[in-house]
């Protein structure tokens, strides 16, 4: 079949609107409660309804699933529970014809401890081959019993874990940013280089145009500081000079300057997109046109509903984005963050965490005013030059689910990060009292923006498949689900499938020039062909600039524009 991409257009990524799907719960194919291949292919229709110009796809390889699939266990294969090859070649064919690009998921960091890499280094000895693909390293104490220093990582309060000999005895401990089952690669080893080059190059080879490349700022660390104490793990705070001991290493853009030449040996060159948790300026080097070409712009995600932080926020990041010949990208949620029109319905200062830990009781959720930002919002950001990355949900208003049960809950940041409260907690078993411990969770996780999407407003898993669903929906799900909002006005879906269309229609260049409103409140901006986008955070009534109104995220009376709400005008030209 011929494809109807344009294979000469090399810069379809620089203003591209992308739809993440999180596998395992867009849409179940085969009534197994698991979203799969299958299931993408069979709703291409739907992604095309929405104008869009490529989808990135979360890890679908085969996965112990310690978290979320983000512990792989091998880089080459579909997991058998989601489809095959031959699916996933057919979801590409289905997509491409459909002008819809492909973006897979690359997880360079730490594979599963499933891989048969990490089996054969545990079953080999220290200093053998197989171990210098991962960081093994002798423990500590008399007899190698304590961790080799004090790192931390994020699911688990230390960054190593003891393995075992292949006797059973306890031997050398792995290093682990992430949890235990999934172990950190050793990058400075050339066969780890190779083999993601084997990686990367067997998807391009499927077709696949792009990557979205996992912690990408983590590859590289620095060895010989293992006596270094690093208790704690670092935000956006990590040093700007490249020399921090685990992030953001200067020696890490080697790697994809080199990912960068195979990329190049295709026709359209082969895109990706960094995932880089650091400042703004360290982050776009990973997105410079010799190494991966754009780098994913958090800043917006982890932001306040607040003017003010949204047009500093859009300014630096498309100035910063230009000087290094990329385009900007704007993201409002992700499947690690609590979803933006939850957010915007909690007070501006609301510990989410601690929000979600209490199951959504310990403050009120306004979910008319989140919901009628969140429009607004996502508006705001489709009318910005650059990559807009949507999340799958967000199209139909979903909110983050806050009350899944504790025995629901899949992800480690939930099952990890435990505190033991107390030693002396009695409490009562077949009559015999039990000495025990309390423990207590810190961290709810991410499950709540993970939970499988209602296709239709009724049935079992609401349309998501014959099974229940992997992650209970709730019952408010009905009134989301594609059915109830398919050719609804004024629906949250109608208004992206709108606001998208029109976006593909009228942006060219990657123009943008502000226009002054007077109102701190109210943030105006022009694109090419007289393209206007206004929206009012939270200021008075605002009057609208002339021009037909394309579209706005809230019903409007005349040419006011209240607040929360987002308008795209087309001035006369
Ligand atoms: C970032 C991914 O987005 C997240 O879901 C995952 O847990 C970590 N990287 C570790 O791979």
């Amino acid at each position: 079949m011929v494809l109807s991409l344009n294979k000469l257009d090399t810069d379809w990524w620089r203003q591209a609107a992308i739809y993440q799907i999180y596998p395992r719960s867009f849409k179940d194919s085969n009534g197994d409660g698991l979203g799969d291949i299958n299931g993408i292919t069979s709703k291409v229709a739907y992604l095309k309804s929405l104008s869009l110009d490529a989808v990135w796809l979360s890890p679908f390889y085969p996965s112990a699933l310690a978290d979320g699939g983000y512990d792989v266990s091998d880089y080459r294969n579909v997991d058998p529970r989601l489809g095959t090859l031959e699916d996933f070649d057919q979801m590409v064919t289905a997509l491409h014809n459909n002008n819809i690009r492909v973006f897979v998921d690359i997880v360079p960091n730490h594979s599963s401890d499933q891989h048969a890499w990490f089996q054969e280094a545990l079953a080999s000895k220290p200093g053998s081959r197989a171990r210098d693909r991962y960081i093994f390293r002798d423990g500590k104490g008399k007899n190698g019993e304590l961790p080799p220093n004090d790192w931390v990582s994020h699911f688990a309060p230390s960054a190593w874990t003891r393995s075992k000999n292949s006797d059973g005895t306890p031997g050398q401990w792995y290093l682990h940013l992430f949890a235990p089952e999934q172990p950190d690669f050793n990058w400075d080893n050339r066969e780890v280089q190779l083999d993601f080059l084997k990686t990367l190059k067997f998807w391009a080879d499927r077709g696949v145009d792009g990557f979205r490349i996992d912690v990408a700022h983590a590859l590289k660390k620095d060895m010989s500081k293992i006596n270094k104490s690093y208790p704690k793990l670092k935000g956006f705070d990590i040093t700007d000079k490249g020399n921090d001991i685990l992030f953001d290493r200067n020696e890490v853009h080697e790697i994809y300057r080199e990912w960068r030449k195979l990329f190049n040996e295709y026709n359209p060159p082969r895109v990706a997109v960094a995932e880089a948790y650091v400042m703004a300026k360290r982050r776009m080097l990973y997105a410079r046109p010799d190494e991966l070409g754009q780098a994913f712009n958090f800043d917006l995600l982890v932001a306040p509903y607040d003017a003010k932080t949204f047009k500093r926020i859009i300014k630096d990041n498309i100035k910063l984005a230009k000087t290094e010949g990329s385009s900007s990208t704007w993201v409002l949620n992700n499947h690690d963050k609590v979803r933006h029109a939850t957010k915007y319905g909690l007070p501006k200062n609301a510990d989410l965490n601690q929000w979600l830990l209490s199951d959504g009781k310990d403050i009120p959720l306004n979910r008319a005013q989140g919901s009628k930002r969140a429009r607004a919002a996502s508006m705001l950001t489709m009318a910005l030059p650059g990559c807009v990355y949507i999340y799958q949900g967000e199209e139909l208003g979903l909110f983050e689910v806050e009350d899944l049960q504790h025995q629901d809950l899949q992800d480690p940041n939930w099952i990890r990060n435990v505190e033991i409260k107390s030693q002396r907690t009695f409490f009562k078993k077949e009559g015999k009292t039990i000495k025990g411990v309390a423990v207590v969770h810190t961290e709810k996780g991410r499950d709540g923006c993970r939970v499988p999407l209602p296709w239709t407003s009724s049935g079992r898993s609401f349309g998501f498949g014959s099974a229940d669903a992997h992650l209970p929906q709730p019952s408010w799900f009905a009134e989301h689900s594609v059915q109830s909002q398919t050719g609804v006005n004024e629906s949250t879906l109608e208004l992206y499938r709108m606001a998208l269309a029109l976006r593909a229609k009228y942006q060219s260049t990657e123009e943008i020039e502000w226009i002054k409103t007077g109102d701190p409140e109210v943030l105006h901006f022009k694109r090419e062909n007289s393209w206007h986008c206004v929206m009012n955070f939270g200021g008075a009534t605002y009057t609208l600039p002339a021009g037909e109104i394309l579209v706005t995220s809230a019903p409007i009376k005349g040419r006011s524009l209240p607040k929360d709400t987002c308008a795209w005008i087309m001035a006369p030209q």
